[in-house]
């Protein structure tokens, strides 16, 4: 974690430094129209584990990735008639579209927690911006808040939340809409996941048709406020200090195993290799047995993941 966090101008050169901490690996917090976002590069997995580091998130929920320009959108997920419509009316705006994940985006697999489907949104502030377009590259980014606190308008919020735990904060000034941006999931029919910046109405109108708000069971929730979502098909069983016959170890710190998280016992390491490695478990098809992870700092969401892939399935 860097000691210092660096206050930068939203001035040429300001958004110049950010791009090249964000292209080092380094978090910044970026003012947009709606709160601030605490911005890493959403294809370097270790970037990406050290935002729920800093954010001190005990749970991997998907995060939304931020990009410049509707062609690069597109790049990185299936382009449904609606998603056009919505894109084409509403970005760059306080609107973000969930819609299939391209699996030849190359995001990191944290960014999503590892589902099938991505969260992406153009947003409007000039030096989101100015930012995305020096950076020319996808860049995932919740609130700038610690987790469970409220999220942040201003460059001060962040610093009183932030501060020592991420390289810098770039200083934009008060976000003009002051609420999250409003989510619509594409992946079946348009349905509202989270109300926010911009009103639910305005989005009905131009897709000519309602939101669904309610799943089957009760109101629809972005995957994040979720019980489970990604699961790998084979058994897990969690706390295996040994492998028994016909099982793969996943493990973590000095230990013979078929993937390790983090041979070191590093936990940021382990959180950005923890999707990749289920995955590629998975598809070998044989139970898998995952060494003990410390509950502290990251090791608590790797240990939320864990636990909800082991549940029992429903
Ligand atoms: O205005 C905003 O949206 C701000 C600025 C920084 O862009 N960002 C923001 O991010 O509010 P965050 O992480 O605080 O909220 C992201 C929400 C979460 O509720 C998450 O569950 C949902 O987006 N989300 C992300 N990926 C998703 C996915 N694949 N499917 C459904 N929901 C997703
Ligand atoms: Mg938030």
């Amino acid at each position: 974690m860097p000691k210092q966090t660096a206050r930068l101008a939203a001035d040429a050169e300001g958004i110049a430094r950010a791009a090249r901490i964000l292209a080092q690996g380094g978090l910044v917090a970026l003012p947009t129209e709606t709160v601030y976002g605490l911005g890493a590069d959403a294809r370097n997995d270790r970037a990406v584990a050290r935002i729920f580091a800093a954010k001190d998130r005990p749970r991997f929920n998907p995060l939304i990735v931020h990009v410049d320009n509707i062609e690069t959108a597109q790049s990185l997920v299936d382009w449904p008639h609606a998603a056009d419509i919505l894109g084409r009316a509403f970005w760059p705006g306080p609107l973000t579209l969930v819609l299939p994940l391209n699996t030849s985006a190359r995001l990191a697999p944290l960014v999503t927690a590892g589902l099938p489907s991505l969260a992406v949104r153009i947003p409007a502030h000039p030096v989101a911006q100015a930012l995305l377009r020096e950076f020319g590259g996808p860049v995932a980014a919740p609130s700038a808040n610690p987790s469970g606190r409220i999220s942040p308008t201003t460059a001060e919020h962040v610093a009183a939340g932030l501060s020592g735990r991420i390289e810098a904060i770039l200083d934009g000034g008060p976000c003009g809409v002051g609420v999250e941006s409003t989510i619509v999931g594409l992946t079946g029919a348009p349905a509202l996941l989270r109300p926010g910046g911009l009103p639910a109405e305005a989005i009905e109108r131009a897709l000519g048709q309602p939101l669904a708000r309610t799943g089957p069971t009760g109101p629809l929730t972005a995957p994040g406020q979720m019980a489970s979502h990604y699961a790998p098909a084979a058994p897990l069983r969690l706390d295996a200090r040994t492998r028994r016959k016909g099982e793969l170890l996943l493990g973590f710190g000095a230990v013979d195993c078929d993937l390790n998280l983090s041979p070191s016992g590093d936990l940021t390491e382990a959180a950005a290799n923890l999707f990749a490695h289920l995955h590629a478990l998975d598809a070998r098809a044989a139970p898998i047995a995952v060494s003990p992870i410390p509950e502290t700092g990251l090791g608590r969401a790797i240990n939320d993941r864990l636990r909800r892939a082991a549940a029992p399935r429903p």
